[in-house]
């Protein structure tokens, strides 16, 4: 049950995408982790359904990447992101780049997913230019997108509750329709209907000219939005047409990446290459904040040999661009990702999970299941207002011991990677539990 708290001893804080007032009258707290577990403060463990949110691939609390931070906090704290650098960020993106496939290999650190997704933007934008096509300034994204809550990524996405109270954002952002069709219903992994959606971006091409268009953003497998994977040969057709026409694709691997598909990135479980990938969360294991954007060389080199021989060829960065604690977190969490084999493990484990979770289709209050890799979402029946229904099933499912995320009546599962398959029999038994209840 929820801890009884002093009143008013929470309510400095302003909770992001919280209902503040509701958490404040019966906060949910979490104060320790460990594995696969999260604990509240009455020392009760919550398996850990989301891996948080989906950053903690290898698990809570991994020694290693406390000691790599503490060390490196020891040792250089902070140099100074621009002029300057530190080792471990070379290190970093050398690493970085022998996860993403080829010829993506030139890296640039942010914060955060939504800092990578602006910094894409601009990337996009600025190599058109330096081509001499600065007329490309359009940008096509897809409903149900999720890329970040900053300005740019506010506008490329396409979930209502995130844009509407915020005016009209950037003016050339176009949205494809969503591949969430009713014939995909209960699908495990890639649906076979679907693939003619991304003829959407050839209307774009049509309607405001391929040439004006900078690029194409979508996540390769919608998460947040609740599991939506592509269908067959959709990534496919949506390269071919950013190629016909000039336009640079980039996939959004905040989610998808490190592992989470069953390899790598979307990138290659789905064997389609973009031009720009951004990526955060499972990076630093979620102990750091850091993002990245990995480029194509070309991208890099042609907005690098425009520059001028001595000055800055790309101007944007963060103060803490490549920040060292988050560098060494990062170093820290790949070592565990190659020791461990974490990839291999989520694709050996996949099946096991999608056949647990598609078990729950015979519960009435489900609606729908999606899964691929180590990501699915369990949709419940609406009851009451939009996404009234999901948000009480989570606060039921932290009182029962599990913690997942939900975005409106998707009930998101996408366990740490190291998770073994009482684990996953742990998450379904007791969402079965529960959603038996409702
Ligand atoms: C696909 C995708 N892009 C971007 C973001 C934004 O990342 P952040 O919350 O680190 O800014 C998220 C966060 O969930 C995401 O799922």
């Amino acid at each position: 049950m929820p801890q009884a708290r002093a009143q008013g001893e929470l309510e400095p804080f302003w909770m992001p995408f919280s209902p503040n007032k509701e958490f404040k009258k019966e906060p949910r707290l979490i104060t320790r982790a460990r594995g696969m577990y999260l604990f509240a403060p009455d020392g009760r463990a919550l398996i850990d359904a989301s891996a948080g949110l989906f950053c903690v691939a290898a698990g809570h609390c991994r020694g290693e990447i406390a000691q790599a931070v503490a060390r490196q906090l020891d040792t250089l704290d902070y140099a100074g992101a621009f002029l300057r650098a530190h080792p471990k960020a070379f290190e970093l993106a050398a690493r970085v780049a022998q996860y993403t496939p080829p010829p993506i290999n030139r890296v640039f650190f942010v914060n955060s997913g939504s800092e990578a997704i602006d910094t894409a933007m601009k990337m996009a934008l600025l190599y058109h230019r330096v081509r001499g096509q600065p007329q490309r300034q359009i940008f096509i994204s897809r409903e149900r997108a999720y890329h970040g809550v900053n300005l740019g990524g506010t506008a490329l996405g396409g979930m209502v509750n995130n844009r509407r109270a915020f005016g009209t954002g950037l003016p050339a952002v176009y949205h494809m329709r969503h591949t969430n069709l009713p014939e995909n219903r209960m699908v495990k992994g890639q649906p076979e209907h679907g693939a003619e959606l991304a003829d959407d971006l050839q209307r774009f091409c049509q309607l405001y000219g391929g040439e004006n268009i900078a690029a194409v953003f979508v996540e390769p497998t919608a998460g947040s939005c609740g599991c939506l994977p592509p269908p067959k040969g959709y990534l496919d057709r949506l390269r071919k047409i950013c190629d016909d026409n000039d336009i640079l694709l980039v996939f959004d691997e905040v989610i998808c990446g490190w592992g989470r598909m069953g390899a790598n990135f979307g990138a290659q479980a789905f064997g389609v290459i973009p031009d720009l990938m951004t990526m955060a969360k499972a990076l630093t294991n979620g102990a750091q904040p850091m993002g990245a954007v990995a480029a194509r060389q070309t991208i890099y080199d042609a907005i690098t040999d425009a520059g001028p021989e001595r000055g800055v060829e790309f101007f944007h960065g963060y103060t803490y661009s490549a920040h060292p604690a988050a560098c060494a977190a990062a170093l820290a969490t790949l070592d565990i990702f190659d020791r461990e084999r974490l990839v291999e493990r989520a694709r050996t484990l996949s099946p096991y999970f999608v056949d647990s979770v598609h078990s729950l289709a015979d519960l009435p209050c489900v609606t729908d299941i999606r899964s691929i890799g180590m990501l699915a979402a369990v949709e419940l029946h609406p009851h009451g207002a939009p996404g009234a229904r999901g948000h009480e099933v989570q606060k039921r499912l932290y009182d029962a011991g599990l913690h997942l995320k939900n975005t409106g009546e998707s009930l998101i599962l996408a366990p740490p990677l190291v998770a073994e398959r009482n684990h996953v029999d742990e998450i379904v038994g007791k969402l079965r539990e529960v959603l038996a209840a409702i």
